[in-house]
């Protein structure tokens, strides 16, 4: 099966290397000359394990290649993919559509002979229909089907979310189009990994749910943690205990400091202004958009707090920026809040973060970037554990008091305890939704 992938960031690079690995001829589109040359010279432009191996294996096998030119891509595929950003929409909160758009016009003018044109990008309900009139429009000759074939891949698992999915959503309106998606994603059908066909809306729909689901879920116990530091319980515990419940299950349920990264604010966003949109207001999501933020606020109290008051002149010490471990992405991550209101409040801060330096370095201005954590720790008044990279699950905390001026930890993933963070010798700890007595 031959292949065009329009768009190689997190979604079309993953996807378009997956597919490959199939035994599909995939070509990867994008527009961005630096990520081409990238991508010619072998190399991955994102952070995402184990993507570079599978890249070069299936490039080595004569199966993927990277071009610019999407009509010569286009050219004999079966299959067209959008993968392009749909990032929130200056000033109103809905889905900017306009790569999408951009994308099916440059698309209807490459079609050459019939193909299925799958939106992958996360859109609102009915993008796929206006995907379809405007090839029509712009190629009235086009022979074509549309799909919605929404992505629920996570950084940092990219590779394994896309090959042992929990479902594959393909929303089709022909049988000659579901016949084609069924052949993309044979090896996975072969191997039981459920696909479920479906109209295109309800496809679109399942994505935003999906999100505004889960983005629910970890603000839900988010609040309930600000619920457990006043009355003594232990959220931790709380996750555990309602986790174990099968009809609410354990994911999602770890208490930090707000949801951030490249879907969840800009989905939730997007879910909110559709049922504006549609006088159904959402608003629970409504509301979880807002708690979030809070959420966020919140942090930076905690840290405030713990070093007495105030942050002006405290040097300290921030452990991971990225909005999660496993990935170089910045998108909306709570570092962007919580760090400048730390350097805007007078704080000389230091930052470790495994891959976060390529992105954030223009995102966080006035911070001072280092490569180790006790180097990070030197001389500092505090540590912020902001991101759970595995290498900062396993520090030596007795070093880094060794290393600090005065040792205090706020710890907004809850790796450490009070009571290993005392033995230690830190003389202040702060986590989350946890009793939190260090003296
Ligand atoms: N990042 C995730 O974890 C994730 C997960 C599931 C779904 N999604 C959705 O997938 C979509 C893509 O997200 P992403 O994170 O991969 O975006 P991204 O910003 O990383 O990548 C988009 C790429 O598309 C390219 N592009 C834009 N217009 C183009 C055009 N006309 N022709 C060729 N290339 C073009 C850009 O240069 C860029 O490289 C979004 O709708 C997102 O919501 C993302």
């Amino acid at each position: 099966m031959k292949i065009a992938m329009i768009g190689t960031g997190y979604v079309g690079l993953v996807s378009g290397v997956c597919f490959s690995d199939f035994g599909h001829e995939v070509v990867c589109v994008d527009k961005d000359p630096a990520k081409l040359e990238k991508l010619n010279a072998g190399q991955v432009p994102i952070y995402e394990p184990g993507l570079d191996d599978l890249m070069a294996r299936n490039v080595a096998a004569g199966r993927l290649s990277f071009s610019g030119d999407l009509a010569a891509a286009v050219e004999g595929a079966e299959a067209v993919f959008i993968a392009v950003g749909t990032p929130t929409r200056r000033g109103d909160g809905h889905a900017d559509l306009t790569y999408v758009m951009s994308a099916a016009e440059e698309i209807a003018r490459a079609l050459t002979g019939y193909a299925v044109v799958v939106t992958k990008s996360t859109v609102p309900v009915g993008t796929n229909r206006k995907v379809a009139e405007t090839i029509a429009a712009v190629n009235a000759e086009a022979e074509f089907d549309v799909a919605s074939n929404p992505e629920f891949l996570r950084e940092g698992a990219a590779i394994d979310d896309f090959m042992r999915p929990d479902r594959i959503v393909v929303g089709v309106e022909s049988d000659r189009a579901a016949e084609i998606m069924q052949a993309i994603y044979q090896p996975l059908y072969l191997r039981d990994f459920p696909i479920m066909t479906t109209d295109l809306e309800s496809a679109e729909m399942i994505k935003y749910a999906a999100n505004a689901f889960l983005a629910t879920k970890i603000t839900f116990i988010n609040e309930i943690a600000a619920l457990c530091e006043r009355t003594g319980a232990d959220v931790k515990m709380v996750s555990k205990g309602i986790g174990m419940d099968g009809r609410i299950g354990a994911k999602f349920l770890h208490a930090g400091p707000g949801y951030g990264g490249s879907c969840f604010p800009k989905d939730t966003s997007a879910l909110a202004r559709i049922g504006q949109d549609h006088a159904v207001p959402m608003q629970l999501t409504e509301t979880v958009i807002k708690v979030n933020e809070e959420v966020k606020r919140r942090m930076i109290e905690k840290v405030f707090d713990l070093c007495g008051g105030s942050v002006n002149g405290k040097k300290i010490a921030v452990l991971g920026v990225t909005f999660k471990p496993n990935t170089d992405d910045m998108r909306d991550a709570p570092s962007l809040v919580i760090v400048p209101a730390l350097v805007g409040n007078g704080a000389s801060v230091r930052v470790v973060d495994p891959q976060g330096f390529r992105e954030g370095e223009a995102l966080l201005p006035g911070v001072t970037w280092v490569e180790d954590v006790y180097e990070a720790a030197k001389g500092a008044d505090a540590i912020v554990l902001l991101t759970e990279w595995n290498e900062f699950r396993a520090l030596d905390l007795g070093r880094l008091v060794e290393e600090m001026a005065s040792p205090m930890m706020a710890d907004l993933r809850n790796i450490y305890s009070a009571q290993q963070a005392r033995a230690s010798g830190f003389q202040g700890y702060t986590s989350i939704g946890r009793r939190d007595e260090v003296a």
